[in-house]
């Protein structure tokens, strides 16, 4: 029941250049090697992405829910579907390739999984807004994936991954366009200033989350870098510091173990063989 990438999803005519899919640059195939190298990685990948999917689903049906529109009703509705087969689909591929990775989802994906009440927070074109610029990168993301898993060298395994990505591609092309248009219809209607704002808004929010996470990750590596060259650093000072007082005094190590007295020493010993009496009763 989808309706996919050739057609407008309001109007049935064929859709503009703007709404064809771009390549991905080199860099990005170049990171897509490097992210999904192996089956596990995959599996793991797949489940993320079916959290997010299905987190999706949640919210477009939500909306359906809350719009007075009928129209957008019906809209919403589907494309709350599509997610949710979209997140079965990904889950199952997830399955197939690796069992094991398919059973571990990343905790900060898990909360993909979750409805964010976008339809709500953001109002009638600001929800749309944020499902117009969320759908346009996942189509980028899943054609530049499609084209890497069609690729000669693809394990056999992995081959219907390119299918997986190419169909769910076209729904997210749909839904792409369809919100599109309600954006463009809201302009003709007298309302581009509001879905100018809501654009701008939902744009900024975006790159403020991908500073805020690559800033965490940024911090993390800093810190390790910062605690590994304090070992480096430290470790050899003590060692020479340790062999100088050595050579100055001629007393052996800088640090001996303090001299038991002699009544403690008996009195561990008798609890020691305590002890061992105890446990030789179990
Ligand atoms: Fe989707
Ligand atoms: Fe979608």
């Amino acid at each position: 029941m989808t309706t996919h990438a050739t057609e407008h999803p309001l109007t049935g005519s064929a859709l503009a250049r703007k709404d064809r899919v771009p390549q991905p640059a080199l860099l990005g195939r170049l990171a897509t090697r490097i992210a999904w190298r192996s089956d596990r990685r995959i599996a793991t990948k797949l489940m993320g992405f079916a959290a997010t999917e299905l987190g999706s689903s949640l919210d477009m049906i939500r909306a359906s829910e809350r719009t007075t529109d009928a129209r957008l009703r019906r809209l919403y509705y589907r494309h709350g579907l599509d997610e949710a087969r979209h997140a079965q689909a990904f889950r199952d591929a997830a399955k197939r390739l690796d069992p094991t990775g398919a059973e571990h989802t990343r905790s900060h994906e898990k909360l993909h999984a979750l409805r964010q009440d976008l339809h709500e927070k953001l109002g009638e074109i600001g929800f749309v807004a944020f499902v117009y610029l969320a759908e346009s990168k996942a189509r980028r993301h899943f054609a530049g994936l499609a084209s890497y898993f069609a690729r000669p060298a693809t394990p056999p395994a992995q081959r219907g991954l390119a299918e997986l990505f190419d169909t769910i591609g076209k729904d997210e092309n749909y839904h792409c366009t369809y919100s599109g248009h309600l954006l463009d219809e809201w302009r003709a209607l007298g309302h581009r200033t509001e879905v100018s704002r809501a654009l701008r808004k939902v744009r900024a929010q975006a790159a403020w989350r991908t500073w805020r996470n690559s800033g965490r990750r940024i911090g993390d590596v800093m810190v390790r870098v910062m605690l590994a060259s304090l070992f480096i650093t430290i470790v050899p000072i003590f060692a020479l510091l340790q062999r100088l007082a050595r050579r100055g005094t001629n007393t052996g190590p800088m640090w001996h173990a303090a001299p038991v007295p002699r009544d403690r020493l008996a009195r561990n010993t008798t609890n020691a063989t305590n002890l061992d009496r105890l446990r030789s009763q179990f």
